[in-house]
């Protein structure tokens, strides 16, 4: 399969820099590509590599490859009206350091609202300064994906939510009961709760604060001028990012960062074809499989211009950087400040409308 795929790579190499870059490849909106579209959906490695090779060329995507490879963003994933009490409740957790054991550290320190989900570092101080290994990835759009945190160790936001409360190098709290008992002797809560979880006898519960930080974090979707495009709106992208998105999907990076989030639907190793040098064994300490060394969620790379830094450790300072390394790792290729400055354009085309 090895060899295979590094023979995909290199007939793709081979057949893109044929191509050239100017002329409007036909044949792109002929039947023949297909062909490889039905099996291999979200990205196998070969496939991207082979489409590449076979149609590089224009700056226009066919409306079957763009549908083969990305979704628009749903207009909402919870029902906004049927839970506003929840999603309010959710809200107020989300952001009130009361959870922390010093009450000084909140989901929004490390993953703040005001600026794309992030807090901007390589590594987060939790309580009492503390650092882990991994960068803060953004909350907005993380409900969309398959799982939760770099290895996907939680099955979903509202599992997730649970886990930073009680880490003692996030927010600090001793244990869940310590956390009720802190919930109970706040009144507001008392109220936010019982309205929140109606017919519940005892609602503050732990569980139930997961239930409604994930249901806050299901409304942080970032609808952003590419679905526009995806949807059909020819103008939405400029030149620039409409050939930065064709050189997306030919040089295969769409093969694992693609779908509605963009990423965040797949495990794949870092360092696919050029070894990666990290000491985070990624997914391995979740499945204890040794091809799962090294593999770590991929992200989404909606947002990506405004969530430096880079990488499960924040290691990357700058996107340039980043899309030079995917390149050289996930795909043996060496890119240009061409490739760079037109890929860089379409992920700017994917930050939220509004804010860029
Ligand atoms: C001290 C900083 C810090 C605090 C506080 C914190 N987080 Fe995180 N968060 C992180 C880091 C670091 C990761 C990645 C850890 C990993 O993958 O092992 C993460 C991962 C996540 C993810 C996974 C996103 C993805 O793409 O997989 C979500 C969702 C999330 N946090 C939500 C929350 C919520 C909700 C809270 C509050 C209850 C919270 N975080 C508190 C640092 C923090
Ligand atoms: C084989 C799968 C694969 C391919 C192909 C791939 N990526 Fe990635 N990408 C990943 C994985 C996995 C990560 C996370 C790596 C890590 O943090 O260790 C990642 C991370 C990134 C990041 C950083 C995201 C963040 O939040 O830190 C960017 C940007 C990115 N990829 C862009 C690209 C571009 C541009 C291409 C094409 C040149 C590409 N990727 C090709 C799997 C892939």
């Amino acid at each position: 399969m090895k060899i295979l795929l590094v023979f995909a790579l290199m007939f793709s190499t081979y057949a893109f820099a044929q191509s050239g870059h100017d002329h409007q490849d036909k044949s792109q909106s002929g039947g023949d590509q297909h062909g490889d579209m039905h099996d291999d959906h979200h990205g196998k490695g070969m496939h991207g590599g082979m489409h590449g090779g076979m149609h590089g060329g224009g700056h226009k995507l066919d409306k079957a490859t763009l549908k083969h490879f990305f979704e628009p963003l749903p207009a909402s994933i919870i029902d906004e009206n049927k839970n506003a009490a929840l999603i309010k409740l959710g809200k107020k957790l989300y952001s009130d350091p009361r959870l922390s054991v010093n009450d000084q550290i909140s989901c929004n320190s490390c993953h703040r609202l005001d600026n794309f989900g992030v807090d901007s570092q390589a590594t987060s101080p939790g309580h009492e300064g503390k650092r882990g290994g991994r960068n803060s990835p953004t909350t907005f759009n993380a409900a969309l994906h398959i799982a939760q945190f770099w290895d996907g160790r939680a099955k979903d936001v509202e599992e997730q939510a649970l886990g930073p409360i009680l880490n003692p190098i996030e927010m600090g709290m001793p244990n869940e009961a310590a956390v009720v008992d802190k919930l109970k002797k706040i009144d507001e809560y008392k109220a936010l709760f019982a309205e929140a979880f109606k017919g519940e006898k005892d609602p503050i519960q732990y569980k139930n604060v997961g239930v409604a930080i994930g249901a806050f974090e299901r409304t942080l979707l970032t609808p952003s001028r590419f679905d526009d495009y995806l949807k059909g709106d020819e103008k939405a992208l400029n030149d620039a990012e409409k050939r930065g998105l064709q050189k997306f999907v030919h040089m295969g990076c769409a093969n694992c960062h693609n779908g509605v989030a963009i990423g965040g639907n797949s495990y794949k190793k870092i360092g696919l074809v050029e070894p990666y040098e990290t000491k985070d064994m990624g997914r391995f300490a979740v499945t204890g499989l040794e091809t799962d060394k090294k593999v770590f969620k991929v992200p989404s790379l909606r947002n990506i211009t405004k969530t430096a830094p880079y990488f499960h450790d924040g290691s990357v300072a700058t996107l340039d950087e980043a899309i030079r390394e995917m390149a050289e790792h996930q795909l043996g290729r060496e890119v240009g400040p061409g490739f760079v400055d037109d890929v860089k354009a379409f992920l700017g085309s994917l930050t939220a409308k509004g804010k860029e």
